[in-house]
């Protein structure tokens, strides 16, 4: 049985078919692509949520390209380094699966067995994620609703993604593990000195969460040579200054032809306490 349960009822989800079914007749089907949906529209207020389809491939764009292939490799190696035996990961906010996909490949590569699992509240994003037919499950979910049963992870990845530290303690194991990614100080500096008039480095948040025990962090950091307006537009459209800048950035941005710029990433993992629930 898997981890899913119904978002309606709370009952535990069964595949029948090529839908996903309650208990209680609830129904959800499983698209072409082979993702669930599991929002329901009260979570998000109907219409269109997280990334739409140019974020979504911006970024697809741009991953694939490797640029951040470094951070992907060691985000990788961390979720293997406490994935044990028969783990459950799962991935909240997952985007187009890019890591979710590059953590599948190492723990198949370290022959260990474990089930994953990747959410995100784009349906976009988890159809381009479901798309790489990688025997991860994908479903459509909010990381504030997130329809799985209690203590159901072993691990969970959360990289540049809403933070939801209630859902992410309750669906954890009592000494479960979270894997975060976070910009760093100097993420991006060179291409925000080129865009801004008064550019602020990145601040990086006290380490330490509720309902965790911090245990370790890792710094990632090398410079990006990007030789192309269409990566470096990409890569603008991922940040969340991409809403905040006007004409005038925009049109500097629009400008940059080339730019060797750091990334700067912080990997934290988190054991869950052991609380009661
Ligand atoms: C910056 S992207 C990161 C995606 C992926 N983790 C990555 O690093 O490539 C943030 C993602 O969070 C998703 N998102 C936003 N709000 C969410 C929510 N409430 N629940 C689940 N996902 C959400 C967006 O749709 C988007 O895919
Ligand atoms: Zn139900």
């Amino acid at each position: 049985m898997g981890i899913f349960i119904c978002p309606v009822c709370g009952e535990n989800l069964e595949i029948s078919g090529k839908s996903y079914v309650c208990g209680n007749h609830h129904c959800f089907d499983i698209a072409r692509s082979g993702y669930v949906n599991l929002l329901l529209s009260k979570q998000t207020g109907g219409g269109v949520h997280g990334d739409n389809k140019l974020m979504v491939k911006a970024r697809r764009d741009f991953l694939e390209k490797g640029y951040y292939e470094p951070l992907c490799e060691a985000v990788a190696e961390t979720v293997k380094k406490y994935t044990q035996g028969s783990s459950v990961i799962l991935d909240a906010g997952c985007g187009e699966g890019y890591y979710t996909a590059a953590v599948k490949a190492k723990i198949d590569q370290s022959n260990i067995a474990a089930e994953i699992y990747g959410i995100d509240i784009s349906k976009t994003a988890v159809e381009f994620a479901a798309k790489r037919k990688t025997d991860i499950i994908f479903a459509a979910a909010s990381v504030f609703h997130i329809p799985a049963t209690a203590k159901s992870c072993d691990i969970l990845l959360t990289m540049f993604a809403p933070y939801c530290g209630e859902e992410y303690s309750r669906v954890l194991q009592d000494d479960g593990i979270m894997v975060m990614a976070i910009p760093s100080e100097d993420h991006l500096w060179e291409l925000k000195k080129a865009i801004y008039n008064q550019p602020y480095k990145n601040k990086v948040k006290d380490y330490q969460l509720e309902g965790f025990d911090f245990l370790d962090s890792q710094r990632v950091r090398y410079i990006m040579n990007i030789d192309n307006q269409q990566d470096i537009q990409s890569l603008f459209s991922m940040t969340p200054y991409y809403y905040k800048s006007g004409r005038e950035e925009q049109e500097r941005l629009s400008k940059l032809e080339n730019i060797s710029v750091e990334a700067d990433f912080e990997i934290l993992t988190y054991r869950r306490k052991g609380q009661k629930i």
